[in-house]
């Protein structure tokens, strides 16, 4: 009964129960927030994350740039609806490598985190040329100026050195051999081995069909390795952190 008197006086005075508190929450804060800048990394390791290929990381400017993250989330959450219609939850090493992540915070449209693969790039096109052909009561926008407007890749390397400079893991092989891996991954007629061996799992096409390397196979190349590295017939949570 003490220790409850001496509450009491904190009790009474709002000035002093406002400096405790206050000291209260700060040492809560610094006990949740200083580990931090300690660790050299958050996020679990997991089997099969890369950093994107050149042309996978165009085409994700061009999503950027489009704002499809106004009607797309690419963040499936860990319940059961959304995991029955998406595929496994999203891991946080899935977006490591996003400069700035693509999580979204509506969906007009469905999630994209697992569109990878789902689709054939020939739905694809006719779908990002016209949504409505394919799906007709769509409300998602044309984008067939994609399909005639042809990249180049003259700052694919600069592209990546920045990416490198915020702490995606590029090595100086994958730049120095970025604007060959840029334009052999949607040539499946060129030398492509050295590409898939930088870049695991990365789909070969010629995207969009067209002799021409567009925007559309880019952003194609980009849809189609949507949450398709990590193998989940694998994957077991690391239950020590
Ligand atoms: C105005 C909102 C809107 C914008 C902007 C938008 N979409 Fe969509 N998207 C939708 C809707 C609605 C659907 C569902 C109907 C359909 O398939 O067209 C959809 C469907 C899709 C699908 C099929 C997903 C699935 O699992 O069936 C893909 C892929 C897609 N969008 C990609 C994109 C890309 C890439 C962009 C940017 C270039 C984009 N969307 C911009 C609304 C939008």
């Amino acid at each position: 009964m003490a220790f409850l008197d001496k509450h009491a006086i904190l009790e009474k005075s709002p000035t002093l129960l406002l400096v405790a508190s206050l000291g209260v929450v700060t040492i809560g804060g610094i006990v949740e927030i200083a580990p931090l800048f300690w660790l050299e990394n958050t996020i679990e390791d997991v089997e099969g994350m890369r950093p994107y290929s050149p042309l996978e990381l165009a085409g994700r400017d061009i999503y950027v740039r489009e704002g499809c993250y106004a009607c797309h989330s690419q963040m499936i959450r860990p319940m059961r609806d959304e995991v029955e219609r998406y595929g496994h939850y999203s891991l946080a090493a899935e977006s490591q490598y996003d400069h700035p992540f693509q999580w979204g915070s509506k969906r007009t449209g469905p999630d994209v985190a697992r569109v990878g693969g789902r689709y054939s790039d020939a739905w694809h096109v006719d779908h990002l040329m016209n949504p409505q052909s394919v799906v007709p009561e769509s409300i998602m926008p044309k984008y067939a100026f994609l399909a005639d407007t042809v990249i180049d890749g003259k700052h694919i390397e600069d592209l990546l050195a920045t990416h490198q400079l915020v702490g995606v893991p590029y090595t100086d092989e994958q730049i120095s051999s970025a604007y060959a891996d840029f334009r052999v991954q949607a040539d499946p007629d060129e030398d492509w081995d050295g590409l898939v061996e930088r870049y695991p799992g990365a789909v070969v096409s010629n995207f969009d069909g067209q002799s021409a390397l567009t925007e559309m196979d880019a952003l194609i190349a980009y849809l189609q390795m949507l949450g398709t590295l990590v193998d989940f017939s694998t994957f077991t949570p690391d239950a020590s952190r």
